[in-house]
């Protein structure tokens, strides 16, 4: 059984305004991509990152990434036919541990996918475009989703197989396997997993990497 991970580096970084994309910014010594790599590749047979245009040379199997994030995770995918599991995993998150990848790849068994994901603990409200709230929402059944996702292969292929405004609204991938009729469940994940979006998160991320060493 192949299993092939994925890592989506391939956007700009907007939110987090640095001088270059995202995944290439320093973050504890090395950069933000480099955390994930390194659990990756302890993990996985194989890994393959997506990568915006100037950055696919280097070390590693890189591929050119695509106009939205699950087209960069398609584009992976193309370049692992060999594989029968996919560990997607967003270099924006790299406090990912290989504990965390362990759990979700041992958790597929009868599952078309499994996504790390944390028990919501804000209240969460729905408000209209003029601020208004229209409810509150029961947070107990409710999960913030986060990476790595995992998944059949087969099923990832197909799930990402529509067109390019389909995948560029979709904002994870079990979202567009659950379309397809797929079966994805849930795994906690612990609380450092955090997402790098802006710098304040950057600035956090940088403190809990420095205080595992
Ligand atoms: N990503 C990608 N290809 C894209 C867009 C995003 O591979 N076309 C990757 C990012 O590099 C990141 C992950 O998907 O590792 C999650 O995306 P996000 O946190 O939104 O990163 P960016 O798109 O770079 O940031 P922003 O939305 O602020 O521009
Ligand atoms: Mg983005």
């Amino acid at each position: 059984m192949a299993v092939v991970g994925i890592i989506p580096a391939a956007g700009s970084g907007e939110r987090l305004g640095a001088s270059g994309p995202k995944a290439f910014v320093m973050c504890g010594g090395r950069s933000l991509v480099d955390w994930s790599l390194e659990v990756l590749e302890a993990v996985c047979d194989r890994v393959v990152v997506a990568v915006p245009a100037g950055f696919d040379e280097g070390v590693g199997c890189r591929v050119l990434g695509g106009a939205s994030r699950s087209e960069s995770v398609r584009l992976a995918l193309a370049a692992a036919p060999d594989a029968d599991v996919v560990v997607v995993h967003d270099a924006a998150r790299p406090l990912i541990t290989r504990d965390l990848v362990e759990s979700c790849v041992a958790a597929l068994e009868g599952w078309d996918g499994v996504v790390a994901a944390a028990p919501v603990a804000d209240t969460i409200k729905e408000a209209d475009g003029a601020g208004r709230v229209v409810r509150t929402l029961d947070r107990s059944a409710l999960w913030a989703i986060q990476t790595p996702q995992v998944f059949r292969a087969d099923v990832l292929r197909r799930a990402l197989d529509v067109d390019d405004a389909v995948l560029a609204s979709a904002t994870d991938d079990a979202s567009l396997v659950e379309a397809a009729g797929g079966s994805v469940r849930v795994i906690e994940a612990p609380a450092e997993n955090i997402k790098v979006t802006r710098p304040v998160d950057l600035a956090l991320a940088e403190a809990l990497l420095r205080a595992r060493c």
